[in-house]
């Protein structure tokens, strides 16, 4: 297939910018970055996690950016544009599959937003004690039919936005639902701040301890960053396909990273004083988020029973929200994949994709319960894939990608689209192509073969 010419654009810079925000700022801000900052012992864990961005993150967004602005087609496709019969088209390969893999599984804990929202949605939490809410999380988390019905009703949300397509679904979505969000998010960040016992939570996220720093927190932190920049499969290469001519790459990365990490470290303001003030444990894992707030909300508001209920609702819906817009993002790269590769309709595509990641999520979803004692390596079917993900295939497509860049893309190929042709100033673009030709690879390499203790 040739570059595409007639191929969807987003309509304007703020669409673009918004649709990559929205899906770089999902469960992986709010839920998973808690409670890995938690686990990894906090503020130590977030100077790193920064670095990583900044080092890695950024510049391989870039490269994603450049390469799907470039060849204008999916991920796999753009390999086969950028580099006819080579066997980069493996990156390509591998993140269509690293997409599927994590969609199937984010679908789970997406569905779990719906439920909650529902809950609040019916005073379901009124009157509820800190215990209550961790019983009733793992009864619910436990039981086969209910979050597997949830995964269902999400993925087919998702499932009805991108059959709506680039424009009137994806970006239109986008523009409604992330500046409600960070309305939401601002709201809730007040909120937290105002309760007793906060300054603690606070602490944790901001003082650091290196003594809890071993090998395994920069892999950690590695990969939570990938997660959380949706980078590594070509999901923001993806999009970059429908960004026009106009759209400032450089710009459009540093907007998307500065979202994302506000958002995660705000998320962070409101569930640590949050957590501290029930005294509920920093390292609770990926129930943090599923106990410790519906109990703060209560706590917080127990005399306004009105304003308890509003904020939960908000709360949850915020995170549907988010967790939508994501997998939103995750469904195109495997949906385009298909339509444009397989030469199948885009509805059909769309089709394959959502009942592929039902049959798949089923799995996951009956971790938390019944399949519980099913173990890989010593993990989940849900933790094991969330692992393979994010702590191997993410990086590892980051690092191919940014020495597909680097080494083997025409330099000026590169230049003409960070600078749009010449006309915009790049006066960065010299650091960019040190930090993906040498510094992002090695940095990623490092951990890799310190996590595997070699080092
Ligand atoms: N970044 C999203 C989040 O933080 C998840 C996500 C969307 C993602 N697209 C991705 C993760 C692509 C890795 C790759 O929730």
């Amino acid at each position: 297939m040739k570059a595409s010419q007639n191929r969807v654009n987003f309509g304007s810079k703020i669409g673009a910018i918004l649709a990559a925000a929205g899906s770089a700022v999902g469960l992986g801000n709010i839920w998973r970055f808690p409670y890995e900052t938690g686990n990894n012992g906090g503020a130590a864990f977030i100077l790193i996690y920064l670095a990583c961005v900044i080092i890695m993150g950024l510049p391989i967004m870039m490269s994603e950016f450049v390469i799907g602005r470039h060849s204008r087609a999916n991920t796999a496709g753009a390999y086969r544009v950028l580099a006819p019969g080579s066997p980069w088209r493996f990156i390509g390969y591998m993140g269509v599959l690293a997409g599927f893999l994590i969609l199937s599984y984010y679908s789970v804990v997406a569905g779990w937003t719906l439920e909650y929202t529902l809950q609040a949605g019916i005073g379901g939490f009124s009157g509820m004690k800190a215990e209550d809410f961790a019983t009733s999380f793992i009864a619910f988390s436990q039981n086969p039919w209910k979050p597997m019905l949830w995964m269902v009703v999400f993925l087919v949300l998702t499932h009805a936005v991108i059959v709506m397509g680039v424009k009137k679904g994806i970006e239109k979505s986008a523009k409604i639902m992330m500046p409600m969000l960070f309305i939401l998010i601002l709201v809730l960040v007040c909120c937290s701040l105002s309760l007793p016992g906060a300054d603690k939570g606070l602490k944790f996220l901001l003082q650091p301890d290196f003594s809890k720093v071993t090998p395994g927190v920069f892999l950690s932190a590695m990969g939570q960053a990938f997660f959380s920049l949706s980078l590594g499969l070509g999901c923001l290469s993806t999009y970059a396909s429908y960004f026009n001519k106009e759209t400032n790459l450089g710009k459009t990365a540093l907007s998307v990273g500065c979202i994302d990490t506000c958002v995660a470290i705000m998320a962070g303001i409101i569930i640590f004083p949050a957590a501290f003030s029930v005294g509920i444990s920093p390292d609770a894992g990926p129930s943090l988020l599923f106990i410790t707030l519906p109990n703060v909300f209560q706590l917080a508001f127990g005399d306004i029973p009105l304003l308890a209920y509003i904020f939960s609702l908000m709360f949850y819906i915020l995170l549907a929200l988010a967790a939508l817009t994501s997998t939103i993002s995750m469904h195109e790269v495997v949906t385009a994949f298909v339509h444009e590769e397989w030469h199948v309709s885009r509805n059909r595509a769309a089709n394959y994709v959502t009942l592929g990641c039902i049959l798949l999520g089923i799995l996951s979803s009956l971790s938390f319960g019944v399949l519980s004692h099913f173990l890989i390596g010593g993990m989940t079917f849900f933790d094991f894939l969330d692992a393979l993900t994010s702590k191997v295939m993410l990086p590892l497509g980051g690092m191919l990608i940014a020495l597909f860049t680097g080494w083997y893309l025409n330099r000026q190929i590169v230049w003409e689209e960070i600078s749009n042709g010449g006309r915009l100033k790049v006066p960065y673009f010299k650091c960019y192509l040190l930090v993906v030709k040498y510094f992002a690879p090695i940095a990623i390499g490092l951990i890799f073969i310190n996590e595997l203790g070699v080092l």
